[in-house]
């Protein structure tokens, strides 16, 4: 079995997306769960069998960055078309359906690209009730000039002779223009119509479900077992907490390591959602003086997260040991499982090789042999927005739920030199104030990420009749998807002067505010 394959037994009607190399086919497997389906993406090299076993009731393909005529192109098994499972083609995807079965695809010398309007010229089942023009987003070079035996052609569009097809007996599909984007009018529609009418699905994919679900298969994976979850105080290992101890009660233990380097008030707020709120057994350890020893004098970014994320799993390991992990033998009570806050994204990429390692990611894992744990990954097949919906339905409170990512190693990357515990508290404090004055202005929610750097160099100022020679801080503050890439946001400039001189009035040790306008590529986010 490939890596894309996710055990999902428990689940009803899956919908696999075939992924031919676009940047979409996570947004199309998005947008099948908005409707309430389960979808898995899968890579366009999976075999018939495959496919057979995971017994989908839909399939889509994606589209994809080629010409059809490229060599080599993303190709699919025609076997495909004989299983009698209706297939929907999305852009590229509908080309290949159409070369594939015998129809013509064209370069027309006339692409779209953007906003287009569709006419339609026959009843489609996708477009039920729909208007004769709407508007749809087009990218594509190549167009479906003539359809395949047993297809009908129900739209067309400036560039695109046909621009949506179907073959009523085999219920497959295509359209040339893509749904699943916001600009085009009626796209959800399209997925409903193929995922419930055409290939039957029922809609039960739902965040109650999905907690159901997950209940049910913790329970049967852990039995009586203990089971051990670290906390980071972010959304993901919350919810995977909440969750297993939805399932599992009093077996969980959670451990929450407090490095010195965590964001204001996240401690506290670990300690009332969890020992207080949940009622979980929490072990809250205090080591930021270990942290800050292991970090003395260390300037390299590659080193620091070697030494955050070697002293976090040594840690954690004592912290096992003690609560009886690892002794083996009969009798032996101690925790065997570790929850993992592993998304579903995770779990595409760890299936792709073709991403580089442009830092080394702390998180939890990694952990020495003879602690040989079981994972527990209850949100494996989750995006992060359905992370947050069963975050909510679970009552985590919303601060949580709803916090912008934060690094494994967190303040260790954002002080740029030396870390030491005077520049940590400067630095979160600049940071609470950052982060306090976005959400007073109703941003939060918007930015990916909004935070304060302190590139420990110190510049000159002046404060009341005095020469200051002090730390400056930066903004950091950007809009993205995805964390692959990132534009910095256009705060407002009212916004940034508060933010500036609140930081300089309230933050002692800081003389000099800075704002970051660096984009991903070429910047990264975090500035180690
Ligand atoms: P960069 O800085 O590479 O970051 O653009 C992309 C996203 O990943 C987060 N990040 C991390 N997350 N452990 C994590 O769990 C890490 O070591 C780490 N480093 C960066 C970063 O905040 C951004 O969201």
């Amino acid at each position: 079995m490939s890596v894309w394959a996710i055990e999902s037994d428990s689940v009803t009607d899956t919908v696999l997306v075939v992924d031919f190399g676009a940047q979409y086919a996570r947004l199309i497997a998005r947008r099948v769960r908005e409707a309430h389906v389960y979808s898995e993406i899968v890579p366009s090299s999976i075999s018939i069998e495959e496919i057979r076993a995971r017994k989908p009731k839909g399939i889509i393909f994606s589209g994809g960055p080629k010409s059809v005529y490229a060599t080599p192109a993303p190709t699919i098994d025609p076997g495909i078309y004989e299983l009698g499972i209706p297939i929907l083609g999305l852009c590229y995807g509908a080309q290949l359906v159409a070369l594939q079965l015998g129809g013509t695809v064209s370069r027309t010398g006339n692409g779209e690209y953007g906003r287009t309007e569709l006419t339609l010229t026959a009843p489609s089942p996708l477009c039920v009730d729909w208007p004769t023009t709407s508007e749809v987003w087009m990218s594509h070079g190549d167009a479906i000039t003539e359809v395949p035996p047993g297809f009908v052609a129900t739209a067309t569009s400036p560039g695109a002779p046909v621009a949506a097809l179907y073959d009523p007996e085999r219920r497959i599909f295509g359209v040339q223009f893509h749904p699943e984007v916001v600009h085009t009018e009626r796209g959800s529609e399209v997925f409903e119509r193929f995922l419930l009418d055409a290939c039957g699905c029922l809609p039960a994919w739902t965040h109650v479900s999905i907690i159901e679900q997950q209940v049910a298969a913790v329970q049967a994976q852990v039995g009586t077992e203990r089971v051990l979850c670290a906390l980071s105080g972010g959304v993901d290992s919350a919810v995977a907490a909440a969750l297993v101890h939805k399932a599992v009660g009093d077996q969980l233990t959670c451990v929450f390591v407090d490095t010195g380097l965590m964001r204001s008030g996240e401690a506290d707020q670990v300690e009332d959602t969890f020992r207080r709120q949940f009622k979980i057994d929490l072990v809250h350890v205090k080591a930021a003086d270990r942290y800050f020893a292991a970090l003395a004098g260390v300037t390299d970014p590659e080193r620091k997260r070697k030494i955050i994320g070697e002293l976090f799993i040594r840690i954690f390991e004592e912290v096992a040991r003690d609560l009886g992990a690892g002794e083996g033998g009969a009798g032996d009570e101690g925790p065997k499982y570790l929850v993992q806050g592993t998304l579903y994204p995770d779990v595409i990429e760890s299936g792709s090789d073709t991403a580089a390692n442009i830092k080394s990611h702390h998180n939890v894992g990694g952990l020495p042999d003879d602690l040989s744990f079981d994972l527990v990954e209850p949100l494996r097949l989750l995006f992060k927005d359905e992370v947050r919906a069963v975050g909510e339905e679970l009552g985590l409170p919303h601060d949580i739920v709803w916090r912008q990512p934060f690094p494994g190693p967190g303040l260790g990357v954002r002080i740029i030199g030396e870390v030491t515990p005077e520049r940590a508290e400067i630095l979160r404090n600049a940071d609470a104030i950052v982060v306090e004055e976005i959400r007073r202005a109703g941003l939060y929610r918007t930015l990916w990420q909004s935070f304060a750097v302190m590139p420990a160099v110190r510049t000159v100022g002046v404060m009341g009749d005095g020469r200051t020679y002090a730390y400056p801080i930066v903004i950091r503050a950007v809009t993205s998807d995805d964390a692959m890439t990132a534009d910095w946001a256009r705060l407002p400039y009212d916004l940034v002067e508060r933010i500036s001189s609140r930081i300089i009035n309230e933050v002692e040790g800081v003389n000099r505010v800075a704002l970051d306008v660096t984009s991903k590529p070429p910047g990264t986010i975090e500035w180690e």
